[in-house]
Parts: C-alpha cells; sequence; structure tokens
C-alpha cells in the first residue's frame, strides 16, 4: 500500500478503531493459552475492543496464526492484519546459545546468521516481530537477565546489535524476515542490587558513554521497534519518560519506528507512583511516545476519552497508528496478512539440518576455557594407564582404572533442558544431551550417572520450589557416582545452574551452583584428581573452589539444541575452544559489580594486590577471577610488541597498529585478537581501557599472522565536561592481545 492510501485509512479510521491498533493482547485472551512471559489474568477489555486490538504476543503455530488472523480480521471495520509478536530471543525451534554466549563468540557473523535461522522458522510459522535484541548492557551477575545481554562491553556490544538486526530484519518483505525490537530502552541492566525492575541511577555521561552506544547501533541498522524498560530511570519510568522517548530516542538518535511498552509497564507506572491511576498512566505513556500498551488497560480503557475530553491531541494518536500501519505496511501485510505461511512448508523449515549445524558451530564458539592443565582435549583411543597427564593413582582405593575409560557424572549428562529461559521449542526431546553427543562419537570406555539433583531440596526458582529428592535417592546417585569416578581414568562432570534460575525475574543472591552439586564435586575429587568440570550457567558464577577442584574448566553456557554434541566436539578436540568472556567472572561474590573498564580511581591499585590506603578491599584483590575478552585454547598464542605507523596523529589521520600472532603450540587455534585504548588524561577520568576493536584470526601450528587495527579520531570520542561528544589533544595507549588484560601496548599522541 503506498503511503498516500495509509494517510488515506488512517483518516477514514474511527478513534476506537485507532486506540485498538495502539492495544497488544496477551495470547491467553484470544486463545485461552500462548506463552506466559508475565503476571496472567490483568486484561479486562470488552469484546469490542479485543476486536479491534492490533497485535498480539505469546502465539505460535502456523495453524493457529492463521485463523486468527482470519478471526479478527473479520471483526475489523478496515479488516487491518495484526501483529503476531514473540520473545524469539535465541532461536525459536532451532535453539541457539543464549546471548551472552554469543557475545563470547566474539563473532558478529554467527550472530547474524544465528538471527537469520531464527526469523526463517518463526517467520515460516506466521511471526512477524521478535523482541530482540535485548541491548541491556550488564555489569552485575546478580541479575537474571545478564543471560540475555551480549555482555559488559559497549563496543561488543553494539556490534553484535548490528549483526542481529542484520539477522533478524534483512528485507522485511521477504517471507523469512521478521521486524527486530531493540530492548530494554534504556537501562535496565543497571537495577539497584541486581533486582530485577529496581530502580536505575545513571548519570547522564554513563547512559550516554556506556549504556546507550549498542542501543544507539540498532537504531543506525534499521531496527523497527523499541521497546521501553520496566524500570525508573533517575526515578522516571521509561513508559512515561518524555526526556528519554521523544528527545533521546526519537530526536536525538533518530528512531522513527514503532514504541512499545514492555508488559503492562504503562499501568505499571501506578505502582511506582507516578501515576495516580490508568487514566493518568495512559496520558503520561502516550505524551512520552508510547505507540503500543502492551497487555495493560491503559490505553483500552482511557485513551479514547483523553482524545475526546481534549486532555490528549488526537495528533498524537494519530502519528502513533500511522507507525504502526506503516510497520504492518512494509512487512506486506496489507497485500498479504497470512504471508502465505503454509504449516506443511514450516514444518519442513523448523529444526532443517543446516540450522542445527549453524547451532552446533556457534555453540562450540561459545564455549569459554577458562582452566585447563593439558588434559584436554580428551584422547579418542584408549590409552594405557601411565600415559603422560593422567594420574593413573587416581582411585585411591587400590582400584586400578581401565584404559581410557571416562566417567561422565552429573545432573546434565541426560539433561534436554540444556538451553535458555527464553527458549519455548515444542520439541525439548530434540536437543541433543552430553550423552547423545559423546555416544554419537562412538568411542569406546564412556560411562555416566547422574551424581546428584540439580537442585537442592525446596530450592526456589521463580516457578516455584522445586520438589524434594529424598535423602536416600540423593545419597544412592552420589554412590553410583563415586563408583564410577573411582573405576575411570577420568572424569568430566556436568554441572551448573538450572536454567529457571536465570531470565526474568531471576535474580539471585548467590553466584553458586547448588550445595548437592558441590558435594559431588568434593567427593569425586577425593576418589579422582582427573577432572573436567563443564559448567552450564546464564551468568558469571563464583567459581573459585570449582576451578580449583577441576583440572579443566570449560563454562558452556545455555548451549541450545546441538548443546551436547557441541560439547563432545569441543571436550575431544574436533573443534578447538574460542569463545572470549563477554562478561567478567568475579573472584567472589562481594567483588559484584565488577567490570573491566573501570576508573583508575584517586588512589589505584595492582589488581593482584593489596594496599593500605588503596582502591579496593581488605580481605579480596580488586582483580576478578577471569576478566573481560579471556578465554584459552588448545594451542598457544603469542603476541610480537605493537607497532604503530606513526606516533602523532592530527584530525583526519588513521593511525595503523599491528601486531604479528604467532600460534606456538601443536594444533590449530583460532584467536581472538582485541584492540584497547585508553586516554590518559582528559576532562573527565576514562576507563582504564576501552574495547575499540576485535578479529579472529585462524592459526596452523606455526603459523604466523600480521593483525592490523586503524585507529581514527571519532574512535577517541568522549562526553567531555560540557558533554559534547568530542576528543581531546593529548596522550593514548594502545594495548593489543587475547584478552582485556593485555600487558602488550604503545602510545600516540594526539594533537
Ligand atoms: C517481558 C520482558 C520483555 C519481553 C516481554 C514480552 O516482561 O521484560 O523482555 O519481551 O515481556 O514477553
Amino acid at each position: 500500500m503506498t503511503q498516500e492510501k495509509l494517510n488515506e485509512l488512517l483518516k477514514d479510521m474511527s478513534l476506537e478503531e485507532k486506540v485498538g491498533q495502539m492495544i497488544q493482547l496477551p495470547a491467553e485472551v484470544l486463545t485461552g493459552g500462548g506463552l506466559v512471559t508475565g503476571p496472567t489474568g490483568t486484561t479486562q477489555l470488552t469484546d469490542e475492543q479485543v476486536g479491534m486490538a492490533g497485535s498480539v504476543l505469546g502465539i505460535k503455530g502456523a495453524e493457529k496464526i492463521r485463523e486468527l488472523q482470519k478471526q479478527q480480521m473479520a471483526k475489523q471495520p478496515h479488516h487491518i492484519p495484526l501483529l503476531f509478536m514473540l520473545d524469539v530471543i535465541n532461536g525459536f525451534e532451532t535453539i541457539f546459545p543464549i546471548p551472552l554466549a554469543l557475545g563470547c563468540t566474539f563473532s558478529p557473523e554467527m550472530a547474524e546468521k544465528a538471527c537469520s535461522v531464527a526469523a526463517a522458522e518463526a517467520a515460516s510459522e506466521g511471526l512477524h516481530v521478535t523482541f530482540s535484541p535485548m541491548l541491556d548492557l550488564v555489569r552485575d551477575a546478580r541479575w537474571g537477565r545478564v543471560m540475555e545481554s551480549p555482555g559488559e562491553d559497549p563496543y561488543l556490544n553494539s556490534e553484535m546489535a548490528r549483526a542481529m538486526v542484520r539477522g533478524y530484519q534483512g528485507d522485511l518483505r521477504s517471507k523469512e524476515k521478521l521486524a527486530a525490537c531493540l530492548k530494554h530502552f534504556a537501562g535496565y541492566g543497571a537495577p539497584e542490587g541486581g533486582r530485577d525492575y529496581d530502580n536505575v541511577e545513571l548519570s547522564e555521561r554513563t547512559l550516554m558513554e556506556d549504556y546507550l552506544p549498542a542501543y544507539e547501533a540498532a537504531v543506525k541498522e534499521g531496527c523497527r521497534l523499541a521497546m521501553t524498560s520496566f524500570n525508573t530511570l533517575n526515578r522516571v519510568p521509561s513508559s512515561g519518560n518524555k526526556w528519554l522517548l521523544r528527545k533521546l530516542l526519537r530526536e536525538k538518535m533518530g528512531f522513527d519506528g514503532v514504541v512499545i511498552s514492555d508488559y503492562s509497564a504503562v499501568e505499571e507506572m501506578v505502582f511506582h507512583g507516578i501515576a495516580a491511576d490508568a487514566r493518568e498512566a495512559a496520558k503520561l505513556a502516550v505524551g512520552a511516545g508510547v505507540d503500543i500498551d502492551m497487555v495493560s488497560n491503559a490505553y483500552a480503557g482511557h485513551l479514547a476519552e483523553l482524545v475526546r475530553s481534549g486532555e490528549v491531541p488526537e495528533k498524537l494518536v494519530d502519528e502513533a497508528v500511522l507507525r504502526i500501519l506503516t510497520l504492518k505496511n512494509d512487512l506486506g501485510l496489507f497485500e498479504d496478512p497470512f504471508r502465505d505461511v503454509d504449516p506443511a512448508e514450516a514444518e519442513k523449515t523448523l529444526l532443517r539440518a543446516d540450522f542445527r549445524q549453524q547451532a552446533r558451530e556457534t555453540a562450540a564458539a561459545s564455549f569459554v576455557l577458562l582452566k585447563n592443565d593439558g588434559i584436554l582435549p580428551l584422547r579418542k583411543e584408549p590409552e594405557n594407564e601411565a600415559e603422560e597427564g593422567q594420574d593413573s593413582s587416581c582411585s585411591g582405593k587400590g582400584t586400578v582404572p581401565s584404559a581410557g575409560s571416562t566417567a561422565w557424572i552429573g545432573p546434565y549428562v541426560d539433561n534436554h533442558e540444556i538451553y535458555g529461559a527464553w527458549s519455548f521449542p515444542e520439541r525439548p526431546e530434540k536437543t541433543v544431551t552430553i550423552r547423545q553427543g559423546v555416544e554419537a562419537k562412538g568411542l569406546p570406555g564412556m560411562s555416566f550417572a547422574r551424581g546428584s539433583y540439580m537442585m537442592d531440596k525446596g530450592c526456589a526458582t521463580k516457578f516455584g520450589r522445586i520438589p524434594n529428592p529424598s535423602d536416600e535417592q540423593a545419597d544412592a546417585l552420589l554412590e553410583e557416582a563415586l563408583r564410577l569416578a573411582a573405576s575411570s581414568q577420568r572424569v568430566v562432570l556436568c554441572l551448573g545452574e538450572h536454567k529457571d534460575l536465570t531470565g526474568e525475574a531471576g535474580s539471585r543472591t548467590s553466584l553458586g551452583i547448588s550445595e548437592g552439586q558441590m558435594e559431588l564435586l568434593r567427593k569425586v575429587r577425593q576418589v579422582n584428581p582427573n577432572i573436567v568440570t563443564v559448567l552450564f550457567c546464564g551468568r558469571p558464577l563464583a567459581v573459585k573452589e570449582i576451578a580449583a577442584l577441576s583440572r579443566a574448566l570449560l563454562v558452556v553456557w545455555m548451549p541450545g539444541t546441538e548443546g551436547g554434541n557441541a560439547i563432545a566436539d569441543v571436550l575431544f578436540g574436533d573443534r578447538v575452544p574460542q569463545g572470549k568472556l563477554a562478561m567478567t567472572f568475579p573472584r567472589s561474590l562481594g567483588q559484584v559489580p565488577v567490570y573491566y573498564n573501570h576508573f583508575a580511581t584517586g588512589r589505584p591499585n595492582p589488581p593482584h594486590e593489596i594496599h593500605l590506603f588503596r582502591n579496593g578491599y581488605m580481605d579480596e584483590v580488586t582483580a576478578p577471577l577471569y576478566p573481560f575478552g579471556y578465554g584459552l585454547s588448545y594451542t598457544e598464542f603469542t603476541y610480537s610488541e605493537v607497532k604503530l605507523d606513526r606516533r602523532e596523529m592530527k584530525a583526519g589521520d588513521r593511525i595503523t597498529a599491528s601486531v604479528t600472532v604467532t600460534n606456538t603450540g601443536g594444533v590449530s587455534g583460532v584467536e581472538t585478537v582485541q584492540l584497547y585504548l585508553r586516554d590518559s588524561s582528559a576532562s573527565v577520568a576514562r576507563p582504564i581501557r576501552s574495547l575499540k576493536g576485535f578479529q579472529k584470526v585462524s592459526l596452523a601450528p606455526g603459523e604466523s599472522r600480521e593483525v592490523s587495527f586503524a585507529i581514527e579520531e571519532p574512535m577517541l570520542r568522549f562526553y567531555d565536561i560540557d558533554m559534547n561528544h568530542v576528543s581531546e589533544p593529548g596522550r593514548f595507549e594502545v594495548y593489543i592481545g587475547g584478552s582485556s588484560d593485555a600487558e602488550n601496548s604503545a602510545e600516540f599522541v594526539l594533537a
């Protein structure tokens, strides 16, 4: 439909019809069920209002969507098609690693492909919009939703934002694409205490410098929707924040898409104490620029009357509705409301072999090897007991372990639910477990035992308490596991936090795994020191003891459909680990929030030392256990010194920084070479270093490669003392290495 026709349609619509386009229904109103992603039973709409609604969230299934589209359009005076929206966060039916794991690939290409697969599967069932990418910068692992974010760095998050929007959207008229929705605008990743939905206090400089870049990148990439965040930003709830939505998002950042509130966030302004009632909440939200009211009664109940009373100019409603109609038009819905969705085609699309292969490669690339004394990769062929690196006296009880035997132990061994909290596969049984992945390798000497429950008795999760495993059952599991461990050459312990301890409403006051699993680890260690720990998690955990008791520690996050295969690929060396941490692992909970791009302070402390009257703690160094950008390979890489082709930069100049990276180990590997810059003195304090570039290089044993980065003046800009986004003359340090604590450096001066 042309823009002119859209304008004519808008003119012809009644006020009730227009307001209807600004209402989003929860699935339960239309189907009695659907995916639950917020409080249920809260919608009080008339049948007429339900009939007028412009969109719905939480519905899957090609048949169902076709049926509902037909049913709802028939009720619309102008038969305007509905938008069907869903949280397609890390894949649709082929589940990919959680976004935090995707960040650890440092591969925008992989992120783009993952989102393209997700869009193809979701669109094949008739979905139009995904509530993704979530781009909230995160620094506090207590917050459950860190698993949804690409991580703690503005640059990495921006690169991921661009790639994910490209992956989802492409050409929106294509039947394999979805409109993307950046979220949660803004600053939702910094709630006080890591408590979900809590207040966020950010200076405007910190907001602009650290939290905004990824949202900006998504806007520049053409992201079609933006979702307001639940939190108050400096005591103003985002859904009623005119400065945030109109001044910053639309005017300064140039966003011209649809703004949708988060789930019932408009009406929640009453609870925030900002609106006296839903009527006032509706007035605030439409004034701030919220186009769609997700699952609240504010717009449905009050917006038409607010317009008729003259308190809200109809122009505001018209602008919002035109943006919604434009999105529907760009999706081609006026020409084909069903986007020629065919349930049989959809069936063939879901879990396609090439999609699974992509998921397997992406999962393997997202794993981060935090420790390895040489026990990995596991040998495939049986070996004699005295084999180098395997402590044959491991049984400690005179039991001679069988050659090349590996015991796979832990509550994750047979677990299909190795996907993130925002995954809704119809067929979870299609997820490859660790046992299935290992057995598919067809190797001798593999044995399996559960060893413990995943969670302790009565452990609280957001969906209620876990059923109490009986003591006897738990003891029996432990006994069987210890017998197996004592009679095997090595043990792979598959441990982690349950997916329901992460995600929305998944904030925790501890960063450990269950006591039952820790007991399993400690007792196995007593009978066999040859432990490889595979750790499932949706957030950085405090893993000091786990690392100390393991000869190798591989973080696999929540790897998704191909998790078991990817884990087997990496542990047996068919794929070399290449992941780098996108979020810092703390030494202890007390360090949180802890992140690499912090400030020197006036009393800087060497990160691994404790000094009186210096920045830090009395009882712990400030260095994390594993820093941002860190991750091991099965080989080693060395770096030459940093070379700069000039030491002084004038306006318009470009400095080329380069290093030669060499694979000095015995196997091929992939290294993520990272470029960090530090502005040594400026009109405001600057981070001790900031990521400004990264490149992945694949090197064969002995191979060297020169890696170069272009450094240009715009990369040096920041919000100065007057909040101007400028660079300032002075000295800059350049660091290039395989982690954020690289010491390899050089200096230049900006004239
Ligand atoms: C949830 C989340 C948001 C999600 C929305 C719809 O509460 O905050 O990320 O997209 O509701 O499910």
